[in-house]
């Protein structure tokens, strides 16, 4: 069953994709090109790849992911598909160079589903969550040099703020760090439990609404840890080389500052002729998605179709 596999820390591990029907028109639409392929940067457990090779009979995917745990589940799920589906292990930055390696040239969809999977929030090993101890880790890539206890120990105060505020939106940004940069004197912060409860008695249980006091301060760390910032912008300029004429993009982000980036290079994308954007605000989860699966609530789904200069003919198709 997709996205569902029996973990070996007797916890069942579930990743229920997000927006998956709107990601399907979008791929599926009469008007959408057939005939190719998809790059899925973001393949997890493969739940939306898995859709939309259903859903598109002459479509193949490359499903690329960071996080070599999540890759043998990919494979496993998409195995059905035999040819029409590939999996590769790499990042998002590196697309360009992989697509060249697989020998693919005709992209004509492009499909970002950004963040971490639940798989990787449930594994308390990794170190993802404020809800059960781990290792402060976050690396989606165990490659990575950097992990979030290198960040919070290291880091100086104010850069430990900005971090906090930019990367998670949490407005009392100074008062944690603070806390943080006081503790870590008597001995630097190791798991996530000790963490989330420094941040829980810095700043109190009030104004987060109904979320866990932490849950802006893991989210920064893990962006910084992954680089997450830079991956989306890599993906988007990628997308944007190798998508076809009518190729689709579709992007699920899930904090209003990476959806915000989607849309400010849309919007240039509209400007210079580049994209037509297909979703004039974000689609979001409907009630029933998000009751059904909680972690979709803040999903934001942007997507748009490259238009290159049908004016000069065929149209120089910008190759990396
Ligand atoms: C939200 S999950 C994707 C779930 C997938 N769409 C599905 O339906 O199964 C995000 C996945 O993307 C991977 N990921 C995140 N950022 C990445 C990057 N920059 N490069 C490669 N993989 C990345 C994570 O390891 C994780 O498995």
């Amino acid at each position: 069953m997709i996205g569902r596999e029996r973990g070996g820390d007797d916890q069942t591990r579930v990743h229920v994709s997000v927006l998956a029907d709107e990601v399907v028109s979008v791929f599926a639409a009469a008007d959408a090109p057939r005939d190719g392929w998809i790059v899925d940067g973001t393949v997890g457990v493969g739940g939306h790849a898995s859709r939309i090779l259903d859903a598109c009979p002459s479509l193949r995917v490359l499903g690329i992911d960071q996080d070599p745990e999540i890759l043998p589940i990919a494979q496993r799920n998409l195995a059905r598909f035999g040819e029409r589906a590939r999996v590769r292990r790499g990042r998002v930055s590196m697309l360009d160079e992989l697509l060249d390696e697989e020998g693919i040239e005709r992209v004509v969809g492009w499909m970002l589903d950004l963040g971490a999977s639940s798989l990787q929030f449930d594994r308390r090993e990794r170190g993802f969550s404020f809800s059960v101890d781990g290792p402060l880790d976050m690396r989606m890539d165990p490659d990575r040099e950097r992990t979030a206890a290198d960040i919070v120990n290291t880091w100086d105060e104010n850069d430990l703020a900005d971090l906090f505020f930019h990367e998670g939106g949490e407005t009392r940004s100074r008062k944690v760090a603070h806390a943080i940069v006081e503790l870590r004197r008597r001995a630097p912060f190791r798991r996530t439990l000790a963490l989330a409860d420094v941040v829980a008695r810095a700043i109190g249980r009030g104004g987060a609404g109904d979320i866990h006091p932490a849950t802006r301060v893991f989210q920064a760390l893990r962006r910084a840890v992954n680089e997450e910032g830079e991956e989306l912008v890599r993906g988007l300029e990628q997308a944007q080389r190798w998508l076809v004429d009518g190729g689709r993009l579709v992007v699920i982000s899930f904090h209003s500052g990476e959806d915000g980036v989607v849309k400010r290079f849309l919007s240039r994308g509209e400007d210079e002729g580049a994209f037509r954007p297909l979703t004039k605000k974000p689609l979001r989860p409907s009630s029933l998605e998000a009751r059904a699966n909680p972690r979709s609530r803040s999903a934001l789904l942007r997507a748009a179709a490259r238009v290159r200069n049908r004016a000069s003919g065929a149209g120089p198709e910008v190759k990396p």
